[in-house]
């Protein structure tokens, strides 16, 4: 999950990294509130999950509470990239000499962290780092010893911070890497990270991406999701702990595992082509124990979707046996009663296959329609999706 600048201020705080005071705001006369509040010269910023605001009329400066009203005036509703602006952050304005660049990351591919820092803050780094790498620094961070002062150290100088300020930014970058492993997050990234006229060091903007993997440790961040942006069905899905990603299409798709229901979706988006070109409308993965509460709750998500025209659902029994899943699906619909309105096509293998398909013969379900393989499933969905 990735915070909004106004979130990972405030966490920030709460570590001591140094930041400016900053009030949220919905509407033009909020701003100006804040702007009063504040005192002196503001920033007025958009609240949108994406970078590059500045460039995009997002970020403006306004020197008096009447100026600021009507920078929020220009920014709320702005649509940056895709996400339309409802709500500004009132900065206090920063006295900046230089921009500076600090992240702190999850290095996948070598299973490790990665810290990335340079003396030329401001632009956005994936360009920065396409045309001018060796601003960039790169320093591997071991996870088990994580940023100590000798390592922040390491980081300032690598990026060729000036020798004054190296002493300077080695706390700001150990509190951030606190941050960073304190909140679980995948990112901690701060551009720009300003040295001010009076000589200070300062967190001007922060991204945060949080590990939702950790969220059951992290039991407070329930707090920074933003319902309000989130998909309902998908809202709902992870209400239920199903791993569901909502798509454009008209085939809904159930499988087992994540391999299984990906190489669904490239099979219904193909099949698809030969049916007026529908596609897969999701991606949902039941997981090992296909339970009937669990298909029911698959199913349930599933049907809600109003693009939905017919299901595919692909079992390959491992664990789970396919007759398990086949009574999960008898289960299912008998539980979802006049929910259920929608064809489905259940291909089912692996253990157990022949009393799985027994049972879903035996029910007789008249929505239900058996497939013996893959392609042969993949294309009766869409097929009936496109007749519908
Ligand atoms: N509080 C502030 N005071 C003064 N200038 C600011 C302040 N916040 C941002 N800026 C200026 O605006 C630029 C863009 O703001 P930033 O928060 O980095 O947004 P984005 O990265 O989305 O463009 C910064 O590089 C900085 O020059
Ligand atoms: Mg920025």
């Amino acid at each position: 999950m990735d915070l909004y600048e106004y979130q990972a201020r405030d966490l920030f705080e709460r570590y001591e990294v140094p930041v400016l005071a900053g009030i949220v705001a919905d509407t033009p006369e909020e701003v100006r509130a804040a702007a009063e509040k504040l005192g002196g010269v503001v920033v007025v910023k958009a609240q949108v999950k994406t970078g590059g605001r500045g460039k995009a009329g997002g970020v403006k400066v306004a020197k008096n509470p009447d100026e600021a009203f009507a920078a929020a005036q220009s920014i709320l509703g702005l649509d940056i990239k895709g996400h339309v602006v409802e709500r500004v952050m009132v900065a206090a304005g920063a006295d900046i000499a230089q921009e500076f660049y600090f992240s702190v990351l999850l290095d996948r591919a070598n299973r490790s962290y990665l810290s990335l820092a340079s003396v030329e803050g401001g632009m956005e780094i994936e360009q920065l780092a396409v045309e001018k790498p060796e601003a960039l620094a790169r320093v591997a961070v071991d996870p088990l010893v994580g940023i100590d002062a000798a390592k922040a150290e390491e980081i300032a100088r690598a990026a060729k911070f000036p020798e004054e300020l190296v002493s300077k930014v080695v706390p700001v970058f150990q509190k951030l890497y606190e941050v960073y492993v304190g909140e679980d997050a995948t990112l901690v990234e701060v551009n720009p990270l300003v040295l001010t006229g009076a000589g200070d060091i300062i967190a001007l903007d922060g991204k945060v991406s949080l590990d939702e993997n950790a969220d059951f440790r992290q039991p407070q961040h329930a707090e920074l999701a933003d319902k309000s942006a989130e998909d309902p069905l998908e809202a709902k899905a992870k209400e239920q702990d199903l791993n569901y990603v909502k798509l454009d299409g008209e085939v809904g798709v159930i499988g087992n595992g994540a391999g299984l229901v990906m190489s669904t979706l490239d099979v219904v988006a193909y099949a698809g082509e030969n049916h007026g070109g529908v596609k897969p409308a999701n991606f949902l993965d039941i997981g090992g124990g296909a339970s009937a509460e669990v298909m029911a709750a698959g199913l349930d998500v599933i049907l809600g979707d109003p693009q939905v025209k017919s299901v595919f659902v692909n079992v390959f029994g491992g664990i789970t046996a396919c007759d398990a899943v086949a009574n999960g699906i008898v289960g299912a619909l008998e539980k979802l009663g006049d929910a259920a309105n929608k064809p489905l096509v259940v291909r089912l293998d692996g253990n157990n296959v022949e009393e799985g398909r027994a049972i879903l013969n035996e029910a007789a379900h008249p929505l239900v329609t058996q497939a013996a393989t893959m392609d042969e499933g993949a294309d009766k969905a869409a097929e009936l999706a496109n007749a519908r």
